[in-house]
């Protein structure tokens, strides 16, 4: 497919502007103009909206099919939220505008706050954080701050299990900390003994998901929680897996003293390339002191970590995901993780006919398939059945993640998907394990229904062409 840059003519255009009927002002004597004219894109009106359409019907989205991304929680986001976040008083607000001027967007912050607090077990919560690393990155900012204020200085130590996801140990890396990783146990929880081990006076926390990533809940938590306090180590949650547990059980009664939420995953709101987001962090009391300074008006926190973004973050899907909030209301958020167990449970005792579950229990929102076997007996890896999928109409699950299960491929239908969705996905990979016993050959091929077949992944990721270099 051409570029926009490849389209159209010279002279081209679609302007409708009127034509200039003031006199022409002159440039101030030190600016100089280009020499040559940019060579900007020249099409016409149709040529352009129908290049963005042909674009358009190239991505795949949850709203095209089935995107059951493993520790994403690609779940449908209503029309709704789109509907209050574009209410002009919301959208058209300046971050300097005045705050007696917007009360409105002022309160949208309180009750999410207090709405998020309460489905936490938090005490205090800020939005500033972009994204899910980025609310970890401010997390561990309070925790070491916390350590610090109390001349706690030898803690230089954070605890990760060798399932968490990879932004875990780089993000407490980023924040000066060495990680130590711990092993899982056989069932795929902590392994309680490599905990104990691993703690001491050099600790200053663990990093947690639960459930996990292999879909498990850790039955150990309180038990783990208090091993990290009595050690003078804090806790912290990765509410990346929150969609399972909404109003069930709550990351501060697990013992967890500061949380990240993803509310792009568990909240519906649309997932961004690690910015466009939201990662609000909240904490206990214990640590709010630290939280990044608000700008909401009052006092200035003396302690606080200071600002991790501009302004107020990104407040637009703030709005979205209390409008997810109010519109479910505690009941149905109770349901929605609960339809996204069950969904998930369904899919996985239909899938595991045909390749096995690594870790087979009863699972919470997402269960890990291992290829392992598969592809030693017949050369199909999980990439292969990863992209076979997309034939088949499905966005591939997560793949080769989390590390300690080999050729993994991750699985989390969300609870917004129905029966016959989740019977057509069964169906798909039914019809793959078909295809490995008789043509395995195929699936080296596939996928052969896109315009791009197999590209250079690893060329794409190490030395990706940004921009357009115009032809002389
Ligand atoms: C378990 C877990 N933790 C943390 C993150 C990081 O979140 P984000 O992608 O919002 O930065 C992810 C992202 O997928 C995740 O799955």
């Amino acid at each position: 497919m051409k570029l926009v840059f490849e389209l159209g003519a010279t002279g081209r255009q679609m302007s409708y502007l009127p034509g200039c009927d003031v006199p022409k002002a002159a440039l101030p004597e030190d600016a100089s103009l280009r020499e040559n004219m940019p060579k900007l894109p020249e099409l016409t009106e149709v040529e352009l909206i129908r290049h963005y359409t042909r674009l358009s019907k190239q991505a795949f989205g949850v709203n095209s099919g089935f995107y059951p991304l493993g520790s994403c929680t690609m779940k449908y986001n209503p029309r709704i939220n789109e509907v209050a976040a574009g209410d002009p008083n919301f959208a058209n607000v300046h971050p300097l505008q005045p705050a007696d001027t917007v009360l409105g967007c002022r309160e949208v912050i309180d009750t999410a706050e207090k709405l998020l607090c309460e489905i936490t077990g938090m005490d205090a919560m800020s939005f500033q954080p972009a994204a899910g690393a980025h609310g970890e990155f401010t997390g561990l900012l309070l925790m070491k701050k916390y350590h610090e204020a109390r001349g706690d200085a030898k803690r230089t130590k954070i605890i990760v299990p060798d399932s968490a996801h990879g932004t875990n140990p780089a993000s407490a890396a980023m924040v000066g900390y060495s990680v130590i990783n711990i092993p899982s146990a056989a069932n795929g929880c902590v392994d309680m003994d490599a905990l104990r081990a691993a703690c001491s006076d050099e600790v200053a926390g663990l990093m947690l998901t639960n459930p996990n990533t292999l879909g498990l809940f850790d039955t150990n938590i309180l038990e783990i929680t208090e091993i990290i306090h009595a050690c003078g180590g804090l806790c912290y949650y990765d509410g990346a897996n929150l969609n399972a547990i909404m109003g069930k059980v709550r990351p501060g009664d697990m013992g967890f003293d500061v949380v990240h939420l993803n509310l792009h995953k568990t909240f519906s709101t649309p997932h961004g390339g690690g910015g466009p987001g939201c990662g609000p962090v909240g904490c206990k009391d214990i640590l709010s002191p630290y939280l990044p300074a608000s700008l909401l008006g009052e006092e200035r926190k003396p302690d606080s970590i200071g600002q991790v973004r501009s302004y107020y973050g990104n407040f637009g899907i703030l709005v979205r995901a209390l409008t997810y909030i109010l519109t479910l209301g505690s009941d149905g958020l109770q349901e929605a993780s609960e339809t996204a167990v069950l969904n998930a449970n369904y899919l996985m005792h239909a899938v595991k006919k045909y390749f096995p579950v690594a870790y087979d229990h009863v699972c919470m929102h997402e269960f890990v398939l291992t290829l392992e076997k598969t592809k030693r007996e017949s050369g199909v890896s999980a990439l292969d059945v990863a992209k076979g999928l997309i034939d088949y109409g499905m966005h591939p699950p997560t793949m080769y993640f989390p590390l300690i299960v080999h050729e993994a491929l991750m699985l989390e239908p969300t609870e917004t998907e129905s029966r016959e969705a989740l019977d057509e996905a069964a169906e798909a990979f039914r019809a793959i394990r078909e295809m490995i016993d008789t043509d395995p050959e195929r699936l080296h091929q596939a996928p052969v229904t896109t315009p791009i077949g197999r590209p250079d992944e690893v060329g794409a990721a190490r030395n990706p062409i940004l921009r357009y270099k115009p032809v002389e």
